[in-house]
């Protein structure tokens, strides 16, 4: 996930574009650049690090007062996040200048194809693929529109791109296709812009793009065309009455709550390029590494969670044993380590503390170390011999929501991919898991908002509990320790996850009408088991909420009926209703949901 902006108007353009990729930063900060033309030439300057950094490189430049200009903050997905491979992305005559948000999948036969043809590249993004594409097709094809939607008709994948061109300065070019775009339309300016806050402060008009629509803008015009026909199209202008604020979370009230509901796309994301409709899992990243013999997990917070969650896939798919430690536990314990193992650090941030000491433990005995991370370039993923990026994008609540989901995913992905190397998982298994992965966003997507209705009106009733059980077994129980920590973590409402079958060897003795249950009784192999745990809550006078499916036979206060999927995918619908009913408990209490006292996102102490 990267912001991108684009101005063409009578302010200098290079102050308004930094303005505006401060707004997008929530998009991905590892490094930014700026493309304006200055004496006749493309000036492209880039910095690694945070936006300051290419603030304080562009003090040292002498930046005239060029109109117009496009703007990149970007989080790396091809290439590491360095300045060589910052964008924007010039082509190799340096006339075009480019940015890029989202990923061309079919980026490495393009370049095969452009170095055949004589092009270089000084990056390894897909940007510059793309950009030297349209250099190629202008050669052929006539004007820039037309070599512009000649390149997008021959690229797979996710993007929204803005292109300016030394031979027309003042014009920028910019499409989209599944990733955001929108376009600003201001008294004498116009802009081009992943989101809206990106120029909220100058205009509140705006267009919405469609996927397939390319757009031209100059200070005084614009129009939209289908990127397949250049046909123009009818666009209708919006006037947008947000603050700047609820802006940046979309119009949601919380980043949490947005973030929430951003999973159907994190899940395709994290698929894309991994998973496609054949019985292959690709994940070049582990390539020429054998599946570990024994698999130890290690993690702290959410992503243990979600390593004791992918330790029953990983055993029951590739046959593979597997420990899920806690970080800080892990470091501190004489670990053997036999021939064969392998270790998996998983973490959000890439840099939490504990996480990364076990992993450097680890590495000092020659274990190697497999990085399940979201943050490119973090300590993590630099640190570990071989990483798998989670692809959620920035998770800017502290709460984790989003990143859970797509380490889920990746775990899902990881468990197939040795499943079918190992040869240990039934070819019609494998089919079934493939095909419920390939609709798992729209399923998703679908059940979001009766999940949060239900969310809040549960919410309601039960904050003013002062405790709260959650409980689950074989793969909710991970989800029952998740949701406990999710409703503690923002509402500060105790709550402790449980082993169902647990219960009776002690916390049963605390059930009583004002301690409530929320159990985890999906329609798994072991919901009898849960069904007769919870008649013995019941039968203390416990009041239950059950996550279930329809039809199953349940005799407690509040039956919360999910959509039913195939196993294991039933995890990530049940998921949001936790994350939901915790979000909507604490914003009902008033709570800072965002920022939660005592918290921090990336816990890089002790
Ligand atoms: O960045 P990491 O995944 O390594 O972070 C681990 C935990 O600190 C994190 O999951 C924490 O528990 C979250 N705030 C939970 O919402």
């Amino acid at each position: 996930m990267c912001g991108i902006i684009g101005y063409s108007g009578h302010r200098p353009a290079v102050p308004l574009l930094l303005k505006g990729l401060k707004s997008l930063e929530y998009r991905g900060y590892d490094s930014a650049g700026v493309a304006y033309i200055q004496n006749k030439a493309m000036e492209v300057i880039r910095a690694e690090g945070k936006l300051s950094q290419l603030e304080s490189k562009l003090d040292s430049c002498n930046v005239s007062i060029a109109l117009s200009g496009i703007g990149h903050t970007r989080w790396a997905t091809h290439g590491l996040p360095v300045e060589h491979n910052a964008h924007p992305h010039k082509d190799n005559s340096g006339h075009l200048a480019m940015v890029h948000n989202g990923i061309i999948e079919n980026f490495q036969e393009l370049r095969e194809e452009l170095l055949a043809k004589g092009h270089t590249f000084s990056s390894e993004t897909d940007t510059e693929v793309l950009v030297n594409l349209i250099a190629e097709g202008r050669k052929d094809n006539g004007t820039l529109l037309d070599a512009f939607s000649w390149a997008l008709g021959r690229v797979e994948g996710s993007f929204a791109v803005a292109l300016t061109d030394l031979n027309e300065p003042g014009v920028i070019y910019a499409a989209r296709q599944s990733s955001p775009l929108v376009l600003g339309v201001g008294v004498g300016e116009n802009f081009v812009a992943s989101d809206i806050p990106a120029f909220l402060a100058y205009t509140r008009d705006v267009v919405f793009l469609e996927d397939g629509e390319m757009v031209r803008i100059d200070a005084n015009s614009w129009a939209v065309y289908n990127a397949a026909t250049r046909e123009a199209v009818d666009k209708k202008v919006d006037h947008i009455t947000w603050d700047v604020q609820s802006a940046q979370k979309g119009g949601y009230k919380h980043f949490m709550l947005k973030e929430i509901f951003e999973q159907p796309r994190v899940i395709a994301d994290c698929l894309t390029g991994r998973v496609n409709g054949s019985k292959e899992i690709m994940l070049p990243e582990l390539e020429g590494l054998e599946p570990p013999k024994r698999l130890h997990i290690v993690a702290c917070g959410t992503s243990f969670h979600a390593g004791l969650w992918g330790m029953h896939l990983m055993e029951s798919w590739a046959k593979i044993p597997v420990s899920v430690e806690i970080a800080s536990e892990f470091r501190y314990r004489d670990i053997i380590m036999d021939p064969g193992d392998a270790v998996l650090a998983i973490s959000q941030s890439g840099e939490t503390a504990d996480t990364l000491a076990g992993l450097r433990m680890v590495k000092e005995q020659g274990v190697p170390v497999i990085g399940l991370c979201n943050v490119v370039g973090s300590s993590i993923a630099r640190e570990s011999d071989r990483v798998v990026y989670t692809q959620a994008g920035p998770e800017i609540s502290v709460a984790s929501t989003k990143a859970m989901c797509s380490q889920l995913t990746a775990l899902t992905i990881l468990a197939l991919y040795w499943g079918l190397q190992k040869g240990t998982m039934a070819g019609q298994d494998v089919e079934q898991v493939l095909s419920g992965l390939s609709s798992l966003p729209q399923d998703l997507e679908k059940a979001l908002p009766a999940i949060h209705e239900t969310a809040k009106d549960l919410a309601r009733e039960y904050s003013s509990a002062r405790s709260f059980l959650y409980l689950g077994r074989g793969l909710y129980y991970p989800l029952a320790l998740e949701g406990a920590l999710k409703l503690k973590e923002i509402s500060y409402i105790h709550a402790e996850g449980y082993a169902a079958g647990e219960m009776k060897h002690g916390p049963i003795a605390l059930i009583d009408p004002e301690f409530p249950t929320f159990a985890m009784a999906l329609n798994d192999g072991l919901f009898p088991k849960v069904q007769s745990n919870l008649v013995e809550v019941k039968a203390r006078n416990g009041r239950v909420i059950a996550l279930t499916h329809e039809g199953l036979p349940l005799e407690v206060d509040t039956s919360w009926v999910i959509p039913e999927l195939i196993e294991p995918l039933n995890s990530f619908l049940a998921l949001p209703a936790l994350q939901l009913f915790a979000y909507e408990t604490a914003d009902y209490l008033g709570k800072d949901v965002d920022q939660p006292r005592n918290l921090a996102k990336s816990v890089t102490v002790e």
